[in-house]
């Protein structure tokens, strides 16, 4: 979703600007804009469509300056065009502004800023903030009081970045629920809506917290809260490296991120496996770890495929950890009036950590007594930051629009916390073990089902052309259902339905023709024989049948068209490993349609408006 960059210092920061924007491209955007100082005066460059196109705009004009912000736009109010791309201005052209987020009273204020004598040129809720900081400054207040004027008229969420031509040595920045870092370097200052956009310049940073606004000089930087008080922020040190964010020679992010899951899962359960007594140790939680076990139900709220990983989580708690657990989509429960109770334990799953409907839930629920906890992969984001506590996955940086490491990971802590909770209940230390044991196992697993990448390529040469796909499966294998159908719409613009296997027969069968391929998750399991019997029903009526199933399975191969065969775990890790044939399948469909793999049309990596 929309990226903020900006610099100041004694550098020429047209090419720190671009190469920020394509740091953050992955994030999902439509149109690109840099806003500077040169010779003194504002100077706006926009382009619609991919930052390579501004780049060609901006090599033509040899611009030079030391100050500048950069953004990204997805939109959200009024179509992709130069106008509506940002940085918008003043009416004197004299102050320029980036903003993500969504300024959700914007349409009072601009009747107010109209009636006011203010004129309009795009249809964006940020050209207001523009003309609302102008009509302050015209009062006489300085840049930074009147970015605190203004944003006391706003509704809704923010990250800004403002330049003002008279006030040329500094950018002031604000942030209301949309993320904001400061990059601190040796006589000059960056900034950024996501730390990638950062790490091949500094490792230090500051994150602002909602309220906060920052005037940022090239030597210092002052920040005050929302009482005007100005606050001593903390300098962190990131540990992400720039190799970690570049392909790594695969022709897509996406692809890299799933060749890496073995490697990825890793990571996660890295030195949080305890084998002698079968159990887990995860710093983040340790403190709450009896209170989370005592809770009377679980609830999980996330979105997209966090959501889907939350589906699996039911699964694992209630039949281990024995706690009645609700999977929620943050959009829903927030505004739902939802009952929680203070002995009830809310897990917020999510890849960025930004994502405004998980982060809007979180808060609902905090305000409302439950324990919440976090289980997120940027380090240091917002959900991360305002959990009670949390455990990382560790996946490290995710940068194909489609979630697949994430995923994987997400899954592994999941694992994690139940074998912690099933451990200080039922669960004997024996069972703990081989829980213990057969995680451990998983990489090399993994490993095995990589190797079937050629294969996987082979099968999606047949259906690329498919215009419906059904997948199904039961048990811990219906959410991955739902997840292969997300990752095939999501990249191949594919129509793709995940279902239960058994509830077919309650509609999707209506749709079973000879056009109609039918991916099963079908590995050997209690649920195995009554799959068989739905893949019979497909089978029936002509379905073309893709089955993921077990390694020792030798009866399926001749019930189905194509077998894309996983080695055997136990039931509550199967999806780690069952998915991956899927997001194989997707890519690989995607890649032959000659689609934009890591940057789907409409999608964004990190959803930071509702
Ligand atoms: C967007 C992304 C998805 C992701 C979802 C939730 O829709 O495109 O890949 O699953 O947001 O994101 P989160 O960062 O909260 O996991």
């Amino acid at each position: 979703m929309c990226g903020i960059v900006g610099y100041i210092g004694a550098k020429n920061c047209i090419p720190i600007l671009v190469g920020g924007l394509r740091r953050l491209e992955y994030r999902g955007y439509d149109s690109a804009g840099i806003g500077v100082l040169s010779q003194g005066k504002a100077l706006v460059v926009k382009s619609v469509g991919k930052v390579s196109v501004l780049q060609d705009k901006l090599d033509k004009l040899s611009i030079s300056s030391s100050i500048g912000i950069g953004h990204t736009r997805w939109a959200t109010h009024g179509v992709p065009n130069e106008t509506n791309a940002h940085p918008h201005v003043n009416e004197k052209n004299s102050l320029m502004l980036i903003h993500n987020g969504i300024i959700e009273n914007y349409a009072a204020l601009k009747e107010t800023l109209k009636l006011a004598g203010y004129v309009f040129k795009s249809d964006t809720d940020t050209e207001v903030l523009a003309h609302l900081i102008d009509s302050f400054l015209n009062k006489g207040l300085t840049l930074f009081n009147s970015v605190r004027a203004a944003l006391n008229e706003v509704e809704g969420t923010y990250g800004i970045a403002v330049i003002f031509e008279n006030e040329p040595d500094k950018i002031v920045v604000a942030k209301k629920g949309s993320p904001l870092v400061i990059g601190i370097g040796d006589n000059e200052n960056y900034i950024a809506s996501d730390v990638s956009a950062l790490v091949a310049h500094t490792q230090q940073v500051v994150y602002l917290e909602d309220g906060e606004v920052v005037e940022v000089y090239k030597d210092k930087f002052i920040a005050k809260d929302v009482s005007d008080k100005e606050i001593v922020k903390k300098v962190q040190e990131i540990t992400l490296k720039l190799d970690e964010i570049s392909k790594g020679g695969f022709q897509h992010f996406m692809l890299k991120e799933i060749m890496e899951q073995s490697e990825s899962i890793c990571n996660s359960m890295r030195g949080r496996l305890v084998p002698t007594e079968g159990t887990s140790k995860l710093g983040g939680i340790e403190e709450y770890a009896d209170r989370l076990a005592q809770s009377k139900r679980i609830i999980i709220s996330a979105c997209g495929t966090s959501y889907h990983a939350g589906l699996v989580g039911e699964y694992m708690f209630e039949q281990f950890a024995e706690i009645p657990t609700e999977v929620e989509y943050a959009s829903e429960f927030r505004y739902r009036n939802p009952i929680i109770y203070p002995e009830d334990t809310v897990i917020f799953i999510s890849q960025s950590g930004e994502t405004a409907d998980t982060l809007a839930a979180l808060k609902e629920s905090k305000r409302r007594g439950a324990l919440c906890i976090g289980i997120c992969n940027v380090v240091g984001s917002s959900i991360a930051r305002e959990s009670h506590a949390g455990v990382y996955i560790h996946a490290g940086p995710e940068i194909g629009v489609a979630s697949t490491k994430a995923f994987t990971s997400q899954l592994i802590v999941l694992s994690l916390i139940t074998l912690l909770i099933a451990r200080k209940k039922r669960m004997s230390l024996i069972d703990g073990q081989n829980v213990v044991s057969e995680i451990e196992h998983l990489p090399e697993k993994i490993e095995s089902i990589l190797r079937l990448n050629d294969g996987i390529e082979k099968i999606a040469e047949d259906f690329k052309d498919a215009k419906n796909f059904l997948y199904l499966g039961r048990g811990y294998n219906f959410p991955v259902a739902l997840e292969g159908a997300l990752k095939l719409k999501e990249i191949s613009y594919i129509h793709a339905e995940g279902y239960p296997a058994a509830e077919m027969k309650h509609g999707p069968i209506a749709l079973v023709d000879k056009m109609m391929p039918v991916v099963f998750i079908a590995p050997r399991d209690s649920t195995y024989e009554k799959i068989l019997s739905n893949i019979q029903e497909v089978k029936a009526r002509h379905g073309r049948i893709i089955a993921i199933a077990s390694e020792s399975d030798d009866k399926i191969n001749d019930l189905v068209d194509y077998t894309i065969k996983v080695p055997d775990t136990i039931r509550m890790l199967m999806p780690i490993l069952t998915v991956i044939p899927l997001q194989l399948l997707a890519y690989h469909i995607a890649v032959k349609k000659g689609l934009n793999v890591d940057q789907p049309r409409n999608l964004a990596k990190s959803v930071t408006v509702e």
